[in-house]
């Protein structure tokens, strides 16, 4: 696991070393998703534009996947763009659309290489070309590799997604596809983007926010939350190190009593 460490490049301290040892006798949550926020108010603090946090925000995506992947999280998840993001200004709009091609094009050899799977979620229709080509590319590219699943959440909302997702159910019921007495929560779940992916263990959030912003709202049912005050830009491996910990120190029912107490 040290060689791996080395491998990646990734800055390490002692009391770092000693806290990623001890993380990995725990579990590890298999899927963690992020919700990525404050990259504009990161920018703002430094008078810089807007799109400068989003780039900042870019380099923590590299530094969080190879972490990610050296500890045997299984799925990650993060939210690059949602639905509603179309609001913002068209120069931020633009910028954003161009990080895939971006990121991709520097990062995708290294994520070929650790057999890392890149995916998508969200709407494709409206994406622009070029930024739909980088991520079909590396989808493409990554297809057979069977470690850590790297999902980018793009053009995404998960009301819209259940919206479909209850469409999609009545024209198969139909069709005579789907027996509607055979229509349950996991039935249903297949008719979700993430019908290949587990639900998150571990939902991050970043920037203070204590929201979901129309976030995975099905697929959150169970999973634990964490939120941080730092800004996306300043998020870093020993944030994530105290997420999990966090995770690690939680008790999971699922809505029943822990054993002892049954
Ligand atoms: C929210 O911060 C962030 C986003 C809308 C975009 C997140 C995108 C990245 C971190 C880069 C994605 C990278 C790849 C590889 C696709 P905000 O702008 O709402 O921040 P604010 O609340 O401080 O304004």
């Amino acid at each position: 696991m040290i060689n791996k460490l080395k491998q990646w490049k990734r800055k390490s301290s002692s009391e770092f070393d000693e806290r990623y040892q001890e993380l990995t006798n725990h579990p590890i949550p298999n899927h963690i998703a992020i919700i990525m926020d404050g990259n504009g108010r990161w920018a703002k603090k430094r008078a810089l534009p807007r799109v400068a946090g989003h780039h900042e925000g870019m380099k923590v995506v590299r530094k969080i996947t190879r972490l990610a992947n050296e500890l045997g999280v299984k799925t990650l998840t993060l939210y690059a763009f949602s639905t509603e993001n179309w609001k913002r200004p068209k120069i931020e709009v633009d910028y954003l659309m161009k990080l895939p091609e971006e990121f991709l094009g520097t990062f995708l050899p290294e994520l070929i290489e650790e057999n890392v799977r890149v995916t998508m979620m969200g709407y494709e229709d409206s994406l622009p070309p070029h930024t739909l080509r980088a991520v079909h590319n590396a989808i493409e590219k990554t297809k057979d590799n069977d470690g850590m699943i790297l999902n980018f959440a793009l053009n995404y909302g998960a009301r819209a997604e259940i919206v479909d997702a209850v469409k999609n159910v009545l024209k198969d019921v139909e069709n005579g596809i789907l027996d509607k007495n055979n229509l349950n929560e996991e039935t249903f779940s297949n008719y979700l983007m993430t019908k290949e992916l587990s639900d998150p263990d571990l939902l991050i959030r970043t920037s203070g926010e204590i929201r979901l912003s129309n976030f995975m709202l099905w697929q959150l049912a169970y999973t634990e939350f964490w939120f941080t005050e730092t800004l996306w830009p300043d998020f870093d491996e020993q944030h994530l190190v105290e997420a999990i910990e966090a995770f690690q120190g939680r008790s999971r029912r699922f809505g029943g009593l822990q054993s002892e107490e049954s």
